[in-house]
């Protein structure tokens, strides 16, 4: 398998977001022959409904975010945690993305990071992530975690990482699922 191109979700739309913060790392750290694209807007994704799809079919941003799910390698979640769990605009994405014919996620190689300001780092929004994660049969990759705990003090005031561990997670995690890739490639034929 030759380049691979992965598509991040981003579960925050805050421009200051740190989670956006940790994607960019993500970015300058995947290794040779690893793109992350850039991240679907899904701010444009609308409250799920299913009288919608059932009468007018898919709207046009989750048409496109399916296709850009199905389209990529992999996919990379990079979320914070709210209320202990999943954001509800990423779990929403999640819902329309979901729904058949040719459910996009079944089978993909998934990563997941995230960052928060709490020290647990989004481990239980991981956690009910990978949950949802069995239903739609993605396959996300099981170590290394990524979960930056206290957030704010590992970016420096232009939103750069400064914490070297951070760093070497991050960088583990995107090989990991790099090579998570290229095997469920070699062993699909
Ligand atoms: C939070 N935050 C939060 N943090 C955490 O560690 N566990 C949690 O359950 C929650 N819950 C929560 C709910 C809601 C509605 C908000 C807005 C925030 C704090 C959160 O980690 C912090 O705001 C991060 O900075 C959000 O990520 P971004 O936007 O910086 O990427």
């Amino acid at each position: 398998m030759d380049d691979l191109n992965v598509l991040p979700l981003l579960g925050s739309l805050r421009q200051g977001s740190y989670n956006r913060m940790v994607l960019a790392a993500a970015r300058e750290l995947a290794p040779a022959g690893v793109t992350i694209l850039p991240e679907p807007e899904l701010r444009e994704i609308p409250p799920y409904d299913d009288d919608v799809r059932e009468s007018s079919g898919f709207p046009p941003a989750v048409q496109a975010l399916r296709e850009a799910i199905a389209a990529a390698d992999a996919v990379l979640f990079v979320s914070p945690e709210y209320n202990f769990s999943i954001p509800g605009l990423l779990k929403n994405a999640i819902d329309w993305a979901s729904r058949a014919p040719d459910q996009p996620f079944a089978g993909k190689p998934v990563g997941i990071m995230g960052a928060s300001g709490g020290p647990a780092g989004t481990a239980r929004m991981q956690y009910h992530l990978r949950q949802v994660l069995v239903f739609v049969d993605a396959l996300p990759i099981n170590k290394p975690e990524v979960m930056v705990g206290t957030a704010q003090s590992r970016f420096d005031n232009s939103g750069r990482l400064t914490d070297e561990t951070t760093e070497q997670f991050i960088r583990d995690h995107v090989a990991a699922l790099a090579a998570w890739t290229r095997r469920l490639a070699a062993s699909n034929g």
